[in-house]
């Protein structure tokens, strides 16, 4: 999957999403449409410049008012602007309507169980990041060994559990898979 695929494949709820350090490796850069202001300022300064400078990738954000109209001419014209969106729930909700947005299956990722089972979480704001990335880890790789988890995931910061129960749950839903569950 292409980072300009992403935005039609994969669903990013509230907030950012920054999940995609293997492809933007390749690609070196990437744009990201989000809610402009101080908010912007902050992810500019805490997420992505950081990121920019340890990966050497080229990163635009650009304003949006979380329309999924805006969205929905990007997908139905091929014309991929952005590669990573932050979108409110309700815009979200309203892009799977339309078809335009698909709904992670968790269950092709083993179930949530495996990230709440596995206590993967605390405050949830990077929960999102995780579950896409991990999602696209385990879509080409269903037995991904923890180095190469931890190497898939380094591009998504955690401030609150540590990183060793989120790579045993992705763990956990790599066996759940294979187990067929
Ligand atoms: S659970 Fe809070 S930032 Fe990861």
């Amino acid at each position: 999957m292409t980072m300009r695929n992403a935005i039609a494949a994969l669903i990013f709820a509230v907030p950012c999403a920054l999940g995609f350090s293997s492809a933007a490796s390749a690609q070196q850069a990437i744009t990201i449409a989000s809610w402009g202001g101080a908010y912007a300022k902050s992810q500019r300064e805490t997420y992505f410049e950081p990121f920019s400078e340890k990966y050497d990738v080229q990163i635009t954000d650009v304003v949006w008012d979380d329309d999924v109209n805006a969205i929905q001419r990007q997908v139905l014209s091929g014309e991929y602007q952005w590669d990573i969106v932050d979108a409110q729930q309700d815009t979200v909700l309203d892009g799977c309507d339309l078809g335009i947005l698909d709904p992670i299956d968790y269950g092709l990722m083993g179930g949530r169980e495996a990230f709440l089972e596995g206590a993967a979480l605390q405050c949830g704001i990077c929960t999102p990041g995780f579950l896409v990335a991990s999602k696209a880890l385990l879509d080409q790789n269903s037995n991904p060994s923890e180095e190469e988890i931890r190497w898939w995931l380094a591009g998504n910061l955690c401030r609150c559990t540590g990183y060793d129960k989120i790579i045993r749950a992705v763990q956990d839903a790599a066996e759940r898979i294979n187990a067929g569950s």
